[in-house]
């Protein structure tokens, strides 16, 4: 059982772009047991057909087309067939993305344009194909864009993630104010580490980097997918109609542990502790 009344989304439509795997598929589950309609959309037709089915078993009423976000065309099609099947959709969950570890001086620019096509492009492309028909239409809507803490802070190792996330970021904040007018809301998550087959085989491909992951944690444990689920599900409902522009990050407090100069003293043992208060008593000087 979640928090939410279980009809907290009936009468929705929610599009959720890479929805048919990972952390897309666990918010889309969570919706849907909220009472949305579902639509999933991504570019392997084999994962989409698997989760429809997973989706149909569990009594939920799902579509899915596959759609390459990076494609305007490919995008419009789809917006086409939700006309059809929904009359439109009512949230556009920007979650599809590309992703890996390098260093940069590694990456070829047909390795930078493919993570900032599907990123900071697709993400532009879907808004733009649903915002202009939401706008057309009369009708209002939420994009909630997935972002992640690195938006804000960058990050070595996945550095055109960093600059196409933030880019997103920007868009989302900018489209906060443009877009209120048409009754269009803008919301992002960002994450800290959610262990998915996607992002762990591009991200901690051995078991120590992924160890390490947990460790940076002050909370001691990477993400549960449900309490992101939660967290989408409330932020695309009409109790959170006034939040505009606004990214909640979920991290277990792991991007302000890298953030505050002394958080490292979290290693100190008790019996160092002891020492240190002498000395920091006594001008370093001690007993
Ligand atoms: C260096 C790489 C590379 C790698 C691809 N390239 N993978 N370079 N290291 N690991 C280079 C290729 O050599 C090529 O350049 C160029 O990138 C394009 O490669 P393609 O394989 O043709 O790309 P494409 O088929 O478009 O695939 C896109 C992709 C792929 C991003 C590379 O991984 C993908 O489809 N990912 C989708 C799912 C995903 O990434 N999920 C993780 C999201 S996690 P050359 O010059 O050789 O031709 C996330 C959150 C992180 O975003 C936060 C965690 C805490
Ligand atoms: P994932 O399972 O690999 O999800 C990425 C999805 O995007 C896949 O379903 C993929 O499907 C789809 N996709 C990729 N390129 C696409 C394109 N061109 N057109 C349409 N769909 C495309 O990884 P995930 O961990 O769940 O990531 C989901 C989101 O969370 C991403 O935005 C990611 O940046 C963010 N995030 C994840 C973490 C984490 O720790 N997992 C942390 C922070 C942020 P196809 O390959 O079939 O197209």
């Amino acid at each position: 059982m979640g928090p939410f009344r279980p009809d907290l989304l009936k009468g929705k439509t929610v599009l959720v772009t890479g929805g048919a795997t990972g952390l897309g598929r666990a918010m889309a589950e969570g919706f849907a047991r909220h009472g949305a309609s579902i639509a999933l959309a991504g570019r392997r037709e084999e994962k989409l057909q698997e989760a429809a089915e997973a989706f149909r078993e569990a009594g939920h009423d799902v579509f899915v087309q596959s759609c390459d976000v990076r494609d305007p065309s490919s995008l419009s099609a789809l917006a086409d067939a939700l006309d059809e099947r929904f009359g439109g959709v009512d949230v556009l969950v920007n979650n599809a993305a590309g992703n890996f570890i390098s260093p940069t001086e590694r990456l070829s620019p047909r390795a930078v344009d493919a993570v900032l096509n599907i990123v900071l492009h697709g993400t532009f492309y879907a808004t733009l194909e649903f915002g202009k028909r939401w706008i057309a239409a009369g009708r209002g809507g939420t994009m909630l864009n997935i972002v992640t803490t690195y938006a804000e802070t960058g990050s070595g190792f996945v550095a055109p993630s960093a600059a196409a996330k933030a880019g997103v970021l920007a868009l989302t904040r900018s489209l906060a104010v443009e877009w209120a007018r048409y009754g269009i809301r803008q919301v992002a998550i960002a994450p800290g580490p959610f262990p998915t087959e996607g992002a762990w085989a591009r991200l901690a491909p051995t078991p120590e980097l992924a160890e390490r992951m947990a460790d940076r944690i002050p909370l001691k444990r990477v993400g549960d997918k449900q309490e992101l689920a939660d967290l989408a599900a409330f932020l695309v409902s009409d109790y959170a109609s006034y939040l505009n522009g606004e990214v909640v990050t979920i991290d277990g407090g792991e991007w302000l542990q890298g953030a505050g100069q002394f958080n490292s003293l979290l290693e100190v043992t008790p019996e160092q502790w002891d020492r240190l208060a002498e000395l920091t008593r006594t001008g370093g000087k001690g007993q």
